[in-house]
């Protein structure tokens, strides 16, 4: 399988229940390697940007204000399938539909406040860590174990 990168956010949620590291834990346990990360509180505007292919759904007003209620933060994530992987760790976006062990069942509250956002196919992977990192700023090492 290729090595891919994929973008993950703690959102929201998940940070002010003080799980951000739980988050990051689980994603490197299952062999996910972050090789960019940084917290930022998302504009109203950046918000709406980035998830502006819900802008027709329902629930993208109220996605977007649970997006800018407090800091997030954003990494980059890479591995072998990296995001399939990612998309298994965290588990179904409804967390009522979340399986055990998975991070959105650990962390979630609600389908709209469900812990974390992984990308959800190649094409989105790179337009997401654009979004997020356009500059050089993703590091290159090996893991250890
Ligand atoms: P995410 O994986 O970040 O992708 C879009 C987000 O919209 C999703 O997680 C949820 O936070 C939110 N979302 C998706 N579906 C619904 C829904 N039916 N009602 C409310 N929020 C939703």
């Amino acid at each position: 399988m290729a090595i891919e990168r994929t973008l993950s956010i703690v959102k929201p949620d998940a940070v002010k229940k003080g799980a951000i590291g739980g988050c990051l834990s689980m994603l490197e346990a299952a062999g996910l390697k972050i090789v960019a990360t940084r917290m930022l509180h998302l504009s109203k505007a950046q918000a709406q940007a980035f998830y502006a292919v819900h802008k027709e759904r329902p629930f993208y007003g109220s996605l977007v204000e649970f997006m800018t209620s407090g800091p997030v933060v954003v990494s980059v994530l890479e591995g072998e399938g990296a995001i399939a992987k990612n998309r298994e760790v965290m588990g179904a976006t409804d967390v009522s539909k979340a399986a055990e062990g998975t991070i959105r069942k650990k962390y979630g509250t609600s389908i709209e406040a469900n812990a974390v956002h992984g990308s959800d196919a190649p094409e989105t992977a790179a337009v997401e860590i654009a979004f997020f990192f356009p500059g050089a700023d993703i590091q290159d090492y090996a893991r250890s174990e």
